[in-house]
């Protein structure tokens, strides 16, 4: 693929196909041929009610499935080509992800948390304490370094989460209803998080079923069964 000096897209899909239990009577077709290009420094939602596919295209997008047929370029590179070593590189190297629960690890305070995944990098050590210092001071959270997660608030809890999915610069964010435990408050703060890190030419990708969070995005689709819809910030008032 060339790109005419150009850089390629974050994530390009062509007709992604998933189908789970393929040939049985439980066989479910979860992507119906997706077609998904999202450029550096963009701010999309992906929405959809229950069982529409997100969290199947975000596995896809996060190279933790592959999908039954399509293709997918991870910031140019097939990942059809790769072995699971280089696989697990890429998901290194490109992509943060942000759970719902979190996912921190309750007996590391928030600093470690956040270095957790420098681990299997050959970043030295005080360097790794240094940067995860400085990502917690980037969500404002520089005070909060020694705390355990019980000891933080959810939206704070959210935030370690979210600088830790950083650490390692990742060109791709991906998040899964990353305010769905929070209160409307905490979730704004959250999402203006999220606005300043595209600001910062991170490509941030959101899902979420709620349609005031999916707003805060520059550009949300909308899923239904399977298939993928560009959708219009009109559609989410209705
Ligand atoms: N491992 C699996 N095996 C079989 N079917 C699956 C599997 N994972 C998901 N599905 C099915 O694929 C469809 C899409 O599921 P997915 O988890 O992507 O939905 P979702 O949009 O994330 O829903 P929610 O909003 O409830 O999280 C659903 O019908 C689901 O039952
Ligand atoms: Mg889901």
């Amino acid at each position: 693929m060339s790109h005419e000096g150009g850089q390629p897209p974050v994530v390009e899909t062509h007709d992604l196909r998933k189908v789970y239990s393929p040939g049985t009577e439980a066989e479910v077709i979860a992507l119906r041929g997706v077609n998904l290009r999202i450029e550096r420094g963009e701010f999309v939602a992906i929405m959809g009610p229950s069982g529409s596919g997100k969290s199947t295209l975000m596995n896809m997008i996060g190279c933790l499935d592959t999908p039954s047929s399509g293709t997918y370029a991870c910031d140019g590179v097939d990942v059809s080509t790769l072995d699971a070593e280089d696989l697990a590189a890429l998901r290194r190297d490109k992509i943060g992800f942000v759970f719902q629960g979190f996912n921190l690890l309750p007996r590391m305070s928030a600093l470690e948390n956040v270095a957790m995944p420098m681990a299997y990098t050959r970043v030295p050590y005080q360097e790794r304490r240094e940067r995860a210092q400085a990502a917690l001071s980037a969500v404002g959270l520089g005070e909060r370094a020694s705390h355990r997660p019980n000891e933080l608030s959810g939206g704070q809890q959210q935030r370690v989460a979210i600088a830790r999915a950083l650490i390692n610069h990742p060109p791709i964010l991906l998040a899964d209803e990353p305010t769905g435990a929070l209160d409307s408050k905490t979730g704004e703060e959250i999402l203006a998080l999220f606005n300043r890190l595209s600001e910062e030419q991170h490509t941030v990708v959101l899902i979420t079923h709620d349609a005031h969070v999916a707003a805060h995005a520059h550009r949300v689709y909308v899923m239904h069964d399977g298939g993928l819809h560009e959708g219009s910030h009109e559609d989410l008032r209705a």
